[in-house]
């Protein structure tokens, strides 16, 4: 096989870059490990910056999104039930953000790529990439019916999340790995209640994290901080309604209960590899970097990357030069790393942290809601950030 664009990961990142290059005329082929089934049901992010809405609306994919996203413009911060609405559009000249599920933005594009011929092989296993630092790069890849395959193509966009391939077939030599990892991790239920806020509630409480989100009028998304070891069989749904109840309870609100339909715990970490490209392989999403979920970034930068991914190999193929694929690792590291620094400050400022220094720390996260709530630059910190940075 032969094409421009070889793209390992059908995921938020992989989808909308082969959406992108289609729309300048530039071919490619997506490989993606797992069904398709597996993939758009797999529960994940929900939250989409004004910024990512904007590429998405650009794009012609947001058809959907636009009829059954929901804008929000104003998020809620609590400490020990104390609850302070952030005005996110008032602060920000305007912007706001999108509850709109990742899955639904990964079916909107899978379903667009079928319509425009795409090529995207699911179920494929063992794949390699040969020659990034070449003019020709060769992907080599075993489909769902065990034949094996080659991709003869001008670049390979490494898509593939944080356990793909791709990161690692660039030389340790010439990378370097910046990390953090927390002690803490996130249990998510998705369930069938309407949502008790119709706005976001970070909630900070002597028990640990709590999160309240939505999906829709009759889905509710909510989190939990908890030991990332815990078996899920240690959540039981009454615990979680417990700890939910304890967590983001606040005097005149109710919290309403339903029955739970997805569970699942994650890790929180935050990383970073540089640079985000070897030769003609380029790093976008996950592959590159990862941010714990509290500032809801993890999906905006991935649309960041491929969105300055598809423009760089737009120019290229236009004949315009390399500069764009030059500067694209720098250009994509100046987003990443204000990113990777608002993600840990609302991790910092939310979670419960155990250790030698718990009593002063506390002191201190109480001390930066007090400063949020008596400052209008400090809220404008966290509404510009939390919206997305038009210009990074
Ligand atoms: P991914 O969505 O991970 O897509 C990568 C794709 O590559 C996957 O489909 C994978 O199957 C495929 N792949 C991997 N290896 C190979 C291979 N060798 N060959 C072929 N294909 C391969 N962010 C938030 O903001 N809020 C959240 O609540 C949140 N929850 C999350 C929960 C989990 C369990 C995870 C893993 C992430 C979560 N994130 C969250 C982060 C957010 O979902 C990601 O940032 C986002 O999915 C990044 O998109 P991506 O396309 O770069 O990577
Ligand atoms: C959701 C996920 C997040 O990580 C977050 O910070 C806010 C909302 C969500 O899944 O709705």
């Amino acid at each position: 096989m032969r094409t421009q664009v070889a793209i390992v990961g059908a995921g938020p990142a992989g989808m909308l870059l082969s959406h992108l290059l289609h729309l300048q005329g530039i071919e490619s082929i997506v490989l993606e490990r797992r069904s398709r089934e597996y993939v758009q049901q797999r529960v994940r992010a929900g939250v989409l910056e004004q910024g990512t809405v904007d590429v998405l609306r650009e794009a012609g994919v947001a058809e959907r999104l636009d009829q059954q996203g929901h804008p929000h413009y104003g998020v809620n911060v609590q400490f020990d039930g104390e609850r302070l609405r952030v005005p996110l559009a008032e602060l920000t000249d305007g912007r706001s953000i999108t509850v709109y599920g990742q899955q639904e933005v990964v079916k909107d594009l899978a379903d667009r790529r079928d319509r425009d011929g795409g090529e995207v092989h699911y179920e494929v296993s063992d794949v390699s990439i040969e020659g990034p630092d070449t003019e020709q790069p060769l992907v080599r890849f075993t489909a769902g019916d065990g034949t094996n395959h080659e991709i003869h193509c001008d670049f390979v966009a490494g898509c593939d999340g944080f356990h793909g391939v791709s990161r690692s077939t660039i030389p340790e030599s010439v990378r370097t790995n910046y990390e953090r990892v927390y002690s803490f991790g996130w249990l998510g239920i998705l369930a069938e209640v309407p949502p008790s806020s119709e706005e976001l509630i970070y909630a900070n409480h002597a028990n640990g994290f709590a999160l309240q989100s939505l999906r829709s009028p009759e889905l509710s998304r909510m989190y939990l901080q908890c030991d990332p070891q815990d078996p899920i069989e240690r959540w039981p749904d009454e615990r979680i309604w417990a700890e939910l109840q304890t967590r983001l309870g606040t005097p005149g609100w109710e919290l309403r209960e339903g029955p739970v339909i997805d569970k699942s715990i994650t890790a929180l970490r935050s990383f970073v590899t540089e640079p985000m490209s070897y030769g003609r392989l380029f790093l976008a999403g996950d592959s590159a970097h990862i941010v714990p979920p509290t500032g809801a970034k993890g999906l905006n930068l991935a649309v960041a990357d491929v969105a300055r991914l598809a423009e760089a190999m737009t120019d290229f193929y236009s004949g315009n030069g390399t500069s764009g694929l030059d500067t694209y690792s720098e250009d994509c590291l100046r987003r990443v790393w204000r990113v990777q620094h608002f993600s840990w400050w609302m991790t910092s400022m939310t979670h419960r942290f155990d250790g030698p220094d718990a009593a002063f720390d506390r002191r201190l996260q109480r001390s930066q809601f007090d400063y949020l709530r008596t400052s209008t630059a400090a809220a404008t910190t966290l509404a510009e950030n939390y919206v997305g940075m038009a210009e990074v």
